[in-house]
């Protein structure tokens, strides 16, 4: 299975949240492969932990690859490469977990027909050889997005089971943002049809992932006056509106991240460790990347395909 993580702004959180989606799958036992094609702005490796790689790396990334300078890009294993010392020792019974990084300085660039067919040939070859192939793209509708478009709507793709991930934050903006880079005359939707698929599949295989929401129940607002809570109530319910009226409510979102402190102060996969041995990271965010992790895989989340 092929999944594309989207999102219409920067700093939603779709990096660390997909990474975090990709290595509870590996836990549950998926071989799982991560594909970075934020071209301009490569956080992947930070989030694994991997300091050869954070901005990319000097040779052989997906850059390289999809421009026709090498055959076959660089693959880094997380489980080995890792500098985090629980990633170093897997779970008996963890699947693979493999980064593809992009190249340093390699920026954005416009992918023509050579590219998009590489690409194509790319996810053939990795669906074949990896459970799920998460693929984290730039922000808003970039080349990298045009291109996975296009390639997914090669025939040699169309058995393949795409889904997408689109992240934004809980604040009128962020939802706004995300309804438009979805269902907007220039969004996925229709930059989708005009390359060839079908709307009702393509619509069918679109959903919405809640970042960084506050909870106004929780101790970590306990500090707030009773008029901050009743604020905080109403605008989180005007938020649900909002979301509902733009097809964004409960029905497209696959899930919600609460605000996390340790993700606001570092960009990182949450252990178990972190949760049950440290106590740093909360209950409630381990619980989200697992459900996420669930629902990405399960069909009774998503819609025709
Ligand atoms: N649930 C969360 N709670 C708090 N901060 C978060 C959460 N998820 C992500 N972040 C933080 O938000 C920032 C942007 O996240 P990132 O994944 O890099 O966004 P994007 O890939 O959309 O640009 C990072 O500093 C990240 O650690
Ligand atoms: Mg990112």
């Amino acid at each position: 299975m092929l999944v594309f993580a989207a999102s219409d702004k920067g700093g939603t959180g779709r990096s660390v949240i997909s990474a975090n989606i990709a290595y509870r799958r590996a836990l549950a036992g998926d071989d799982v492969c991560y594909l970075d094609f934020d071209f301009g702005s490569p956080t992947a490796a930070a989030v694994f932990d991997l300091p050869q790689a954070v901005r990319g790396i000097s040779e052989g990334g997906l850059h390289s690859h999809l421009q026709g300078k090498l055959a076959e890009p660089v693959r880094l294993d997380i489980w080995a490469e890792s500098e985090h010392p629980v990633l170093r020792s897997p779970l008996v019974g963890s699947g693979a977990l493999v980064l593809l990084p992009g190249d340093r300085s390699g920026g954005e660039f416009a992918g023509g027909k050579d590219a998009v067919r590489r690409c194509a040939e790319l996810f053939v070859r990795l669906n074949g050889e990896f459970d799920l192939v998460v693929v984290d793209l730039s922000a808003g509708r970039s080349y990298a997005a045009d291109m996975v478009l296009e390639a997914t709507a090669q025939p040699e793709l169309s058995g393949v089971p795409s889904r997408w991930l689109i992240f934004h934050r809980w604040t009128r903006q962020h939802i706004v943002a995300a309804h438009g880079l979805v269902f907007g005359t220039r969004g996925i939707i229709a930059g989708g049809v005009v390359r060839g698929h079908d709307e009702d599949r393509l619509d069918g295989s679109i959903r919405f992932v809640r970042a960084a929401v506050p909870d106004p129940d929780l101790p970590l607002q306990s500090r707030m006056t009773p008029a901050q809570s009743v604020w905080m109530r109403t605008c989180d319910r005007d938020l649900g509106d909002l979301a509902a009226q733009l097809g964004l409510g409960f029905t497209r979102a696959l899930g919600s991240v609460p605000l996390e402190p340790v993700l606001q102060w570092r960009e990182q996969l949450i252990t178990d460790d972190d949760v049950l041995g440290g106590g740093i990271a909360t209950m409630e965010t381990r619980q989200a990347f697992m459900d996420l992790a669930d629902r990405l895989k399960d069909d009774a989340h998503w819609g025709r395909q």
